[in-house]
């Protein structure tokens, strides 16, 4: 039988930041409200394209494999910010880390994006289709959002984060996992302004995040918890032998609710919103390699990992980790030097919504 084990990691969060005081003098908004209706107390944003977060992830998860680009046959990049739709972003990454003979494709499932993408290479390999990918998730959030608006403004933020998967005789990596998508109710969270649905001879709207916040917040802790206990069942695990929660950081209280159904302590639980907000498929890789540098994933750790958003999609996925824990090369890979605020890169998108 063949695995997909994971065998290198990276994450690139932009270095500018946006505070809840930030946005608090561009929106009516106070810092006490979003803390505690999010938990989010900041996030990055990110001064270069969807493209360029994503190939620094690559780079530092190869490095951290100890691999080149030329090693990889499959470069999938999970994101509904690409840089470019035509060519697609994922051809910019395989360029820019070498990958010269890779396949490379996005993949839109909104938030779910990289637990999809993560199941597709899983089945390439699994498959012996390919013998090992990247897969990727970056996404500039903050390029969608409306600053006349108060409710989505607060919510999210930009950044980008990658696995390197490596075909194996050990039973490592993604294990078992279900995804779905509730597509009767796509209008409850939505973009507006954006893809071929607009009028491109009207004149142009700011792109627009659109949701039923509360109903969301509901569909996400039920279709989370859901997923969960069907992936435990497929992998017959009983939720005491889970070592780590990695949800989709979309609102703590989110998390802690699902924490609750599946009555999981909090040392179980991956939280990393207060840094980043809402980077839809990039919350979970880069919350993973937050896990791994803060020493909350061992050798064989048993890890849970759940997503929701726009489409309404969903997943859930068991991953066995393997043994290295840390990386063979420390990656020297870094974004370009960035010299503005977080409120100085956005103050033309704030101009342009007001
Ligand atoms: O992934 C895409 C979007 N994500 C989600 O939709 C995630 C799921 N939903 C949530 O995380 C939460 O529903 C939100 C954080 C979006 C909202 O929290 P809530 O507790 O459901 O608040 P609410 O929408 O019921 O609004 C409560 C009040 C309202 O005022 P009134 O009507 O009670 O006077 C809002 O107008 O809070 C007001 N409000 C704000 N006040 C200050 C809404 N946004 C803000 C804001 N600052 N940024």
């Amino acid at each position: 039988m063949q695995y997909a084990k994971i065998i290198g990691w990276g994450k690139c969060t932009p270095p500018a930041t946006l505070s809840n005081e930030d946005i608090s003098t561009v929106v009516d908004t106070t810092d006490e409200w979003i803390s505690t209706r999010t938990g989010i107390k900041s996030r990055r944003v990110s001064h270069v394209g969807t493209g360029e977060l994503a190939t620094v992830a690559a780079k530092r998860a190869l490095d951290c494999a100890g691999i080149a680009g030329e090693d990889i046959d499959l470069v999938l990049l999970a994101t509904c910010t690409p840089s470019t739709l035509v060519a697609n972003t994922a051809s910019y990454v395989q360029q820019q880390i070498g990958a010269t003979g890779a396949a490379a494709c996005d993949v839109n499932a909104a938030c779910s994006g990289f637990l999809y993408a993560l199941q597709n290479a899983t089945a390439q390999i699994r498959a012996g289709m390919v013998k090992r990918a990247v897969v990727i998730a970056a996404e500039r959030m903050l390029w969608h959002v409306n600053w006349a608006k108060r409710d989505s403004a607060v919510l999210f933020g930009d950044g980008a984060g990658a696995v390197v998967l490596e075909a194996s005789s050990e039973e490592f990596g993604l294990l078992a996992t279900k995804t779905g998508c509730d597509s009767e109710d796509r209008e409850i969270l939505h973009i507006r302004n954006f893809g071929t649905d607009i009028d491109k001879h009207d004149s142009a709207q700011p792109s627009d995040i659109l949701f039923q916040g509360k109903d969301i917040f509901k569909r996400a802790v039920k279709g989370m918890s859901e997923a969960c206990d069907d992936v435990l069942s497929q992998a017959n695990l009983a939720l005491e032998d889970i070592d780590m929660l990695i949800p989709h950081q979309a609102n703590l209280r989110i998390i802690q609710a699902i924490a609750k159904q599946l009555q999981l302590n909090d040392d179980k639980v991956m939280v990393n919103i207060q840094h980043y907000g809402n980077t839809s498929a990039a919350t979970i890789p880069i919350a993973l390699c937050e896990a791994l540098e803060q020493g909350k994933i061992k050798p064989h750790s048993h890890i849970m990992s759940a997503a929701f958003g726009a489409g309404l999609t969903w997943a859930a996925s068991y991953i066995k980790w393997g043994e290295r824990v840390t990386p063979i090369i420390e990656s020297k890979a870094e974004l370009p030097e960035c010299k503005q605020t977080g409120l100085e890169i956005m103050a033309d998108a704030i101009k342009y919504c007001q």
